[in-house]
């Protein structure tokens, strides 16, 4: 299996894919790694020996034109999955075409219930007592395929978006380590 993830920040979800391939949890390779822009996660793909490519939206005229550079970008690299690993931009429906049902992404809530760039916030705002991640596939309509798995986790009384997304990571590099091992063991198994 040749895994591409595309990243945004600081990657702890990649390098838990990355540690879990090293240790041979996941049965695949991660071959390269794109980003929208320049951060640690892209250092963390380099570490571990990962192609790497930055596709950034102000380096392209209009959204579609930076959605198939991208597009191309992970084609080159022959993907079998596609992990968006903490990725903070929406991709259009010939992107998504593209890759799907190959293509996984990880939310910081419990979808169907705040789906979009702030699910933390919203969840906080909206004072729930369980938040968690889920783990979906993805399909053009934002945060709402498949779900492949979720995790729940509480939220403390003196929590703000940073101590409760950081305890909801915790729980979700689990999550995606875990989701991402059994899409792999399947398809060595078809
Ligand atoms: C994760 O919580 C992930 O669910 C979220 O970004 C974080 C990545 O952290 N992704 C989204 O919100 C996508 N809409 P990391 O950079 O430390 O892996």
């Amino acid at each position: 299996m040749r895994i591409v993830a595309l990243v945004s920040g600081s990657g702890t979800t990649l390098q838990a894919v990355l540690d879990a391939v090293a240790e041979g949890r996941i049965d695949a390779n991660v071959v390269a790694v794109g980003a929208d822009k320049d951060c640690h996660g892209l250092e963390r793909a380099q570490g571990a020996g990962a192609d790497t490519f930055l596709v950034e939206p102000s380096a392209y005229p209009d959204r579609p034109a930076w959605n198939r550079a991208l597009q191309q970008a992970v084609e080159r690299h022959e993907p079998d999955l596609v992990l968006l690993a903490g990725f903070m931009r929406i991709l259009d429906e010939e992107f998504v075409t593209a890759f799907a049902p190959a293509l996984i992404n990880t939310h910081p809530a419990l979808l169907p219930s705040f789906p979009g760039a702030h699910g933390v916030r919203d969840a906080l705002a909206h004072g729930v007592k369980i938040t968690g991640a889920t783990v979906h596939r993805v399909t053009a309509a934002v945060d709402s395929g498949q779900i492949l798995g979720q995790v729940a986790v509480p939220v403390l009384a003196d929590d703000d978006e940073a101590t409760l997304h950081e305890r909801i990571k915790t729980a979700e590099r689990d999550l995606f380590v875990d989701v991402v091992a059994e899409l792999c063991a399947d398809a060595d198994t078809q």
